[in-house]
Formats: C-alpha cells, structure tokens, sequence
C-alpha cells in the first residue's frame, strides 16, 4: 500500500472533498456494507456550514438502506436534498414525508442499469468501504455487493473506508460481474445460486482514489430476534404448501429461495432450521439474513447467492471467525445481478415478500401507509416477485393491535400488481390466486386471510360490487374502495 498510503486521511480531512449539491453514491444495502465515518463527518460539515448560513446538501445514491450513520445522520443534519433507492431510517422517512427530502423509490435490481444507461444521474463522488484494496487499483468489497461497480465505473473521485474487521480474509466473497446493456446485450452466465460469473474485485484506475479512510466500524445491525407467534404461523403454512407442492409434482425440489426483509421472511428460514427433515436447500435472494446461519450451521445450507450479508454485530464476529470454512457456502452480487429478472427465472426462485396491505383482488401494498406517507420502498420485491417460480406476499391479518386490516377492498398504493402475485399469506390462513377470477380471489382471499373482525364487512362490499359495478370483470364496488382507510385517518381504527 505504497502510494495508497499517501492517500490515507481522517474522515474530516476526506469529507471535505465533497461538494454541495453533488450527486453522492455510496456502498451499501440493507444495513451492510456501507461506509460510517466518513458520512458522519460530512454530517458535521453539513452543520457547521448551516451555522454559517451556508448551505450544504448531496444527492444520495446507494445500493439499498444504510445505518444511522449514513442515512440517520446525514438527514438529521439536513445534509441529504435527494436520495435513492431503498430507506428504511425513521428520520429519513419522516423528512420524506414531511416532503423535504425528494426521494425516488425504484426498483432496486434497475438502480444501477439506469445509471450505467444515463436515465438517473451518475454519481460524481463515490464511498465504498471495502475489505481490501490494492496499489494497482483493484477494490475487494466489504458485506455488501450494491450498486458499487455502476457507481465506480461513473465516478472520477473514490473515497475508500477500509474495514480492517474484514481485511483479506474476504478475498473471495464477492462475485462483482456486471451484465452488459442492451441491445444485444449476452445472457448472464449463471444457472444456480452457487455460478459465478466474474472477478471478486473491482478494477479501476488507482489514480481516481483521493482519499483512504481506516475504520473498524461494525455494521449497525439491530441484534436478530426470535419471530413472534404470528410468524411462525405464516412460515409453518408457507413450508407446508411447499412439501405439498412437492408432493403433487407442481414444484420441483431444488429451487432456491429468495426471503425478503423483516420478521416474517426471518421466520421462514429459522423454521426450516428447525426442521429436522429439511433437506438443504439453497438460496437466490437479494439480503443475506442472520436467519440463514441456523440453516448453515446445521447443514441445511447449500449456497446463499445475494447482495448483502446483513449481520448483527455479533453475528458478524462469528462470521468472520469461521470465514475460511463458511465463505464456500456464500457468493456476495452486484443487485443488477442478484435481483436480475433473467437470473431469476432461469434459477427459479421460491420468492417470499413482505406486504402492508393486499387488496381482496390480488394487489399488494409493500411501501406505503394509506397511500401517501412512505415506510421504506418497493425494494426488491417486484424483481423477485414478478419472476419467481412461485411467490408469496406473506402480512400478519391486522396491524397497531388490529385497529388496521392487512387485506383491504383495494390496496391505497400497488407495488404488485393482481397480474405478478400468486400466494398470500396471513397467521389466518393461505390463499391460491392462480388460476382464479377476480370474483374467486376476492372470496378466497376474504375467507383464508383476513381477520375475522374483518370479515363479515369485506364480503358485504365484495356482494355490494357483485350487484353494482359497472364491469364484472373486476367486482368493486368504487364507493368503498377506501373506505377502511378513510375511517382510520378520521377515527384511528378500520373497525366501522
Ligand atoms: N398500514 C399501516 N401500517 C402498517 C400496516 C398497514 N397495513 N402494516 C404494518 N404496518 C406498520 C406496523 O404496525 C409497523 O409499525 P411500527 O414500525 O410503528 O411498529 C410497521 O408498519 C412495520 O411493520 P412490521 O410488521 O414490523 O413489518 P416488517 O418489519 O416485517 O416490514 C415491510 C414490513 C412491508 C415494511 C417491509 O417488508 C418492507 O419494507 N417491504 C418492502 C421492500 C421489500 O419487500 N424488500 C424485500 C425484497 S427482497
């Protein structure tokens, strides 16, 4: 590290580089893998020149969410005017709401194709903590793949954090292809979770690094907690639809499985942990969940294929105690790669999201509350969903101690479309949507899903738009498409 050492500088000293109003890309994805210091200093630059009265904001760019002290400080010092794709940080999303931070929701496996392709804006500054670096210009990535190779391959000034947690222990993790752009672009060379296709570093002219910043800093992930009663609930009924499946020859074993974020998709895998017959399995996801290391640890795990291994802290020091005989098991992606519709399918994924709130049609909610107010994003559940073998959207039947219902007349915002989705899932039971009219969605999901005190209210406006809509096709009745959520803004409940 001859001439990287003359390059080596504090966070401060590295912050300075960064320029009002400049587009900023960081590493990052779901808590994992992005740079803390030097964001934490540029929050405090941010302050000092407000003191000033002069003003001082970025435009920032990662791969997903980042931790408190990327997203939570550099909002909290009004640091941020625009930021994309994927949050999940409550002083971020209250500024959001509160409409001072713009923010584009995308698609998290096309964040990186529109900015190769020049429909969003390339970042000019790029932070990117990595594992390891070389004098020759070569980048090993630290816990999460991301957009970094899009934003590096645009950027002219690199800021690296080096995280001597991991260090060259890491060399290996990482699968960094990147899929050419259309047209004529070649298929991507991966048929299973394990392939890899490209180097595990990034190349790039040493002379575009301005600054390396030293770290030791762990990724801010909230230790993992034992799903609650409700989850365990949906996850039993997702794995026993599979062996179903399975056993009536409509699924094939093998196929991977992709879990989203939150409680519930960790329920799935700890489930299969504790499963004696599991037999291993092997995962095509987009985040790596702390849920995967009872799989691992008890041989029910092949491959995890993703873009983030997103840790608690002491899950991380096992991790990276145990990395020469785990690493084999894990291959870290570019999100092009790992939420990429054409690998998906080719793959053939058993896809699991999250929702806020499905509509009696077969619409889901996953981003927004009552259709205005932000909670996180679409994410990646769409380029999962939309391309799975099979895909649930999995929700606890009610919310805020059922003074919400998860399945509504129609949903206040689609992410998912009736045309992408197929199984959903509530502690009260599961629904099949293939194959069925709006009419028998609208029946099945009322009767299986939702909660009881629901129930009786939801079929009476299904039979209302049995009888009054216009078209039959789809039977709603408009004038109560909102109303669930209009009795909640005004009286805090669904309830009538
Ligand atoms: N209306 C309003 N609020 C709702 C709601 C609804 N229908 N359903 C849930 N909520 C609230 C909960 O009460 C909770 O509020 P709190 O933070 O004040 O306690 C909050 O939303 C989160 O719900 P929780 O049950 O804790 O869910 P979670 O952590 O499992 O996350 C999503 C659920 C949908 C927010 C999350 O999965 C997400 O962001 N999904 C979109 C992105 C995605 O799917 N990524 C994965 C792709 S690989």
């Amino acid at each position: 590290m001859n001439c990287l050492s003359n390059k080596i500088c504090t966070p401060e000293e590295a912050a300075e580089l960064i320029q009002h109003q400049e587009v900023v890309g960081v590493s990052g994805f779901t808590l994992s893998g992005y740079p803390k210091l030097v964001p934490k200093a540029l929050a405090k630059k941010a302050e000092r020149l407000h003191q000033a009265g002069i003003p001082f904001a970025i435009t920032l760019y990662s791969g997903a969410s980042t931790g408190e002290s990327c997203d939570g400080l550099l909002a909290l010092a009004n640091a941020v005017s625009e930021r994309a794709p994927y949050q999940s940080n409550a002083t971020l999303r209250k500024k959001i709401n509160e409409g001072t931070i713009r923010y584009l929701d995308e698609h998290l496996g096309l964040m990186g194709v529109k900015i190769r392709e020049g429909s969003l804006r390339a970042p000019t500054t790029v932070i990117i903590e990595a594992s390891h670096i070389s004098e020759d210009g070569k980048i090993y990535l630290s816990t999460s793949g991301g957009n970094s190779v899009a934003f590096l391959e645009r950027a002219e000034n690199v800021i690296i954090e080096l995280n001597s947690r991991y260090g060259e222990k890491f060399i290996g993790l990482h699968d960094t292809f990147i899929p050419d752009l259309t047209p004529g672009a070649s298929p991507i060379p991966l048929r299973f979770s394990s392939d890899r296709a490209g180097k595990d570093y990034i190349q790039i002219a040493p002379e575009k690094i301005k600054a390396v910043v030293l770290s030791d800093a762990y990724d801010e992930v909230k230790p993992f907690t034992q799903p609650d009663s409700i989850a365990i609930k949906i996850a039993e009924q997702i794995l026993d639809f599979i062996s179903y499946e399975i056993k009536k020859g409509k699924l094939h074993e093998g196929l991977a499985y992709q879990s989203g974020v939150g409680n519930v998709a960790n329920a799935v895998l700890t489930a299969m942990a504790n499963n004696p017959s599991q037999a291993p399995v092997s995962l095509f996801t987009e985040v790596i969940q702390e849920a995967c290391l009872p799989l691992l640890k008890t041989d029910k795990l092949k491959v995890a294929s993703g873009t983030a291994l997103t840790l608690s802290p002491i899950a991380q020091d096992e991790f990276i105690q145990n990395i020469d005989s785990w690493k084999k098991h894990f291959v870290l992606r570019q999100q092009e790669v790992s939420n990429s519709a054409e690998v998906i399918r080719r793959v053939g994924v058993i896809s699991m999201n999250t929702a806020l709130e499905c509509d009696i049609f077969g619409n889901v909610n996953s981003s927004h509350v009552c259709g205005t107010s932000m909670m996180n994003g679409i994410g990646g559940a769409a380029d999962f969903a939309r391309n799975a073998r099979l895909g649930f959207f999995m929700t606890p039947s009610t919310a805020k101690d059922g003074a919400i219902s998860s399945i509504v007349p129609l949903v206040s915002h689609v992410d998912h479309t009736e045309h992408d989705t197929m199984i959903f899932v509530t502690e009260q039971g599961l629904a099949d949507l293939r194959g069925l009219s709006a009419e028998q969605k609208a029946k099945v999901i009322i009767q299986n899903c939702a909660h009881p005190d629901y129930r009786e209210e939801l079929l009476e406006i299904l039979e209302r738009g049995l009888k009054t809509a216009k078209g039959r096709h789809i039977p709603l009745d408009l004038s109560s498409a909102f109303k669930f959520h209009q009795r909640f803004l005004e009286t805090g409940s669904m309830k009538s």
